[in-house]
């Protein structure tokens, strides 16, 4: 069911800073910093050969990996996400299977529509699935 892995995702205290070091040190090709509001993180996406690397930092006062980074103030590894081909479809497999969706699948920051899985229930994993 799940297919390529799409990106990693790490939360940051400073966008700018988490940047630098992909762009500056490690050589990588790094996007602008885009705030998505309707998600509550600023996000940076860095373009390796195989696979990226989504930078996140908060953003507003109800931002999602709020809590994450004060438990890991220096960032850390939030998610990983996998595509599949068909959201809808593997939702409805996972449930069967006993997995807890955290809410229901929507829009995700590129456009495409994905859902995340309760890391309770993946070996303390936070996962997100996007459609391909
Ligand atoms: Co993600």
């Amino acid at each position: 069911m799940i297919g390529r892995l799409n990106h990693v995702a790490i939360a940051v205290p400073d966008i700018v800073a988490a940047a630098a070091l992909y762009c500056s040190k490690f050589g990588a090709v790094v996007s602008a910093a885009v705030p998505q509001p309707e998600h509550g993180v600023t996000t940076v996406f860095v373009e390796l050969p195989n696979t990226k690397i989504e930078l996140i930092e908060p953003l507003g006062s109800a931002s999602p990996i709020a809590r994450f980074l004060e438990q890991h103030p220096a960032g850390g590894v939030h998610h990983l996400c996998y595509e599949v081909a068909d959201l809808a479809e593997a939702s409805r497999l996972l449930r069967e299977q006993g997995l807890r969706l955290l809410g229901e699948p929507k829009i995700g920051a590129h456009g495409k529509p994905v859902v995340f899985l309760h890391p309770k229930d993946c070996l303390g994993t936070l996962i997100e699935l996007e459609q391909a």
